[in-house]
């Protein structure tokens, strides 16, 4: 049986929802999801071992079922396996790298990315089998307008991160700064907006991770906060919807990069390396 909804007097196509039954309650469901996520790391040191595309299909399949605002689907995951292409990428990812850790990061940045032992040197760009160059568009491949294009495609690859690590395999999240590159490198078309650069596959025999303590959960989980009095709204509360791309919190790098590009990571996770800890 069909069902409609009613909308500017047209009338639009439903279905009845179909609801995922975990076969198990949703603590013990919930429990069992968290657990699988906790194991999840930023791995910098990969394996050549082979991923078949298969399983980056189903990866990408994972991140297509994101939501997005309007249902847009502002992203595109391009997926590289050719060394030569693997080997351009690196090269010109190596050059910003360079730039960054030789002039555009500040001394505090620096300072917060030393625990990582990050550097310019990009070698997973080549040994991982798949990188996927995570793009934003800033209109869709028809030329409509996008809504919270940057929450949408972050809501994504979160999808995708969990679905490569669902798969057994690892990934870093990377942002080269600037990686504007990469639609160059990849021959992408002008509404696509570079937004990360992931390494997909298996780790290094013997690869190492930082140790880095995860914010406890009352640290990150509030209940019932506030006493119901709406707050007076901030100009960023009122600012009308638009293509997203609130990235006021991170830090330019100097000089700034391009508009629409994303600076690399250290501003963003502010935790401190102190020692393996499980947050529950
Ligand atoms: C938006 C974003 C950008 C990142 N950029 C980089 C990067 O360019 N290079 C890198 O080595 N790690 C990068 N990371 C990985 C973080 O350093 C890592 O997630 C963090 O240290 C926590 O470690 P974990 O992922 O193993 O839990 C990035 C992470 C995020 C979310």
């Amino acid at each position: 049986m069909g069902f409609s909804g009613q909308c500017f007097g047209m009338e639009y196509p439903h279905e009845r929802f179909v609801a995922f039954e975990p076969g198990a309650g949703p603590e013990a469901a919930a429990r069992a999801f968290y657990e699988v996520m906790s194991l999840r790391r930023s791995v910098r040191a990969f394996s050549d071992r082979t991923v078949s595309r298969e399983t980056i299909e189903w990866c990408v399949r994972a991140a297509g079922c994101a939501p997005s605002g309007a249902h847009k689907q502002p992203w595109r995951f391009v997926a590289v396996d050719e060394p030569q292409l693997k080997r351009r990428v690196r090269e010109a990812a190596e050059h910003e790298e360079r730039e960054f850790y030789a002039r555009r990061a500040n001394a505090k940045w620096l300072e917060d990315l030393a625990a990582l032992e990050t550097g310019p040197d990009k070698a997973f760009l080549e040994t991982a089998p798949w990188l996927i160059a995570v793009f934003r568009l800033s209109s869709t491949d028809a030329g409509g307008q996008v809504y919270y294009a940057s929450e949408s495609v972050g809501i994504a690859v979160g999808f995708l991160l969990a679905a490569i690590h669902h798969a057994g395999l690892v990934a870093l999240t990377h942002t080269p700064s600037p990686m504007g590159f990469l639609r160059d490198v990849l021959g992408r078309p002008s509404n696509e907006r570079a937004y990360l650069l992931i390494p997909v596959g298996y780790p290094a025999k013997g690869c190492t991770v930082p140790t880095l303590a995860r914010k406890h959960l009352d640290e990150i989980l509030v209940w019932n906060a506030g006493d119901g009095t709406p707050s007076v709204p901030t100009r960023r509360d009122t600012s009308p919807v638009g293509d997203g791309g609130g990235d006021e919190d991170t830090p330019s790098p100097q000089p700034s990069p391009p508009a629409g590009e994303r600076e690399p990571e250290g501003t963003r996770g502010r935790g401190v390396m102190i020692r393996r800890r499980v947050g529950v």
